[in-house]
């Protein structure tokens, strides 16, 4: 799958000045990095490796979660889940993020698609709401199906683009709608040309069983663990009906059924 530049310009390198960095919900933070040669040859979907650490050992992947207007520079949004992230999340205004990007194949709307339907599980979120803003750009109608364990988990409203028609869910039904995320698309279905999805991998084992997603164009982001995050060390390979595939490389976008599912381990 090819972002919507084709064959893109190689990723930068790049030492990015952080903005501001804020907590937007409980263990969840908003950053934003100055990164202007980044963020003009960004695509949704596609993702940055941020060095997450003083001594240069922990890059880790993020998607891009927005541009700004001028594309001078882009957001990260990220939950906090370890020593790179907790370092992340203590960054300041004024310091410095040495990041590479951006990496990837990105989100591709097909031409012919008008209405998108999106579905967010967690922090997968971050991708989604750039590839909206796109849309929405683009006059194409964004429906949001956002989800998350808890109330707490649920991003925040106004984190999303204004226009998006958004339903938003709990596991538990402490906000919105009460239900796994996946069990609201069937209502949404019918008005969707194209499908997009980001979340945890067993969402997209519940989507790839669902009769109603049969005959309809379904896009996912795939995380696993990365090292490089540029097709060097092969650490990221997951098998597909079309071979073995580096998930920094030609991913992290795929077509829903392309993964083999069933070889694949959850992180
Ligand atoms: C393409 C891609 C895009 C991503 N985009 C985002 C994003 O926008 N926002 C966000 O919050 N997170 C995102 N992630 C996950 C993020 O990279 C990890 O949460 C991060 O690397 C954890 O680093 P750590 O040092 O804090 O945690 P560690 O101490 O390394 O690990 C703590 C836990 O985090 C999880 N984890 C670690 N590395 C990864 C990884 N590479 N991918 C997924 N989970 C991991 C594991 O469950 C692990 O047990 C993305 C991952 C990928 C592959
Ligand atoms: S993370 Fe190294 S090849 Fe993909």
């Amino acid at each position: 799958m090819r972002n919507s530049q084709g064959s893109a310009p190689g990723p930068k390198q790049v030492l990015a000045r952080v903005i501001s960095n804020t907590p937007v919900m409980p263990g969840v933070c908003l950053i934003w990095l100055e990164a202007p040669e980044i963020a003009s040859l960004a695509q949704p979907g596609q993702f940055v490796m941020a060095n997450c650490g003083e001594d240069n050992l922990l890059r880790r992947p993020f998607s891009i979660y927005q541009v700004n207007d001028g594309k001078a520079s882009l957001a990260l949004l990220f939950s906090v889940v370890g020593k790179g992230t907790q370092w992340l999340s203590q960054r300041k205004a004024e310091d410095s993020i040495d990041l590479l990007g951006p990496l990837g194949n990105g989100f591709s709307i097909n031409p012919a698609s008008r209405r998108l339907l999106l579905v967010a599980g967690g922090i997968g979120i971050a991708p989604l709401c750039f590839l909206a803003q796109t849309a929405l750009e683009q006059e194409r109608p964004v429906t949001l199906l956002l989800g998350a364990a808890t109330g707490a988990q649920l991003c925040p409203i106004h984190l999303i683009p204004p226009s998006v028609k958004c339903i938003t869910a709990t596991d538990d039904g402490s906000a919105g709608k009460k239900g796994f995320i996946t069990s609201f698309i069937p209502e949404y279905i019918d008005q969707a040309d194209h499908i997009f999805a980001c979340g945890p991998s067993p969402m997209y084992r519940t989507m790839v069983k669902m009769p109603e997603l049969k005959d309809k164009p379904v896009q996912i982001s795939l995380e696993v663990r990365m090292g490089c995050g540029f097709g060097a060390c092969y650490g990221c390979t997951v098998k597909t009906k079309t071979g073995l595939k580096q998930v920094c490389h030609d991913g992290p976008v795929f077509n829903l059924d392309d993964i083999l599912w069933d070889e694949l381990a959850d992180i």
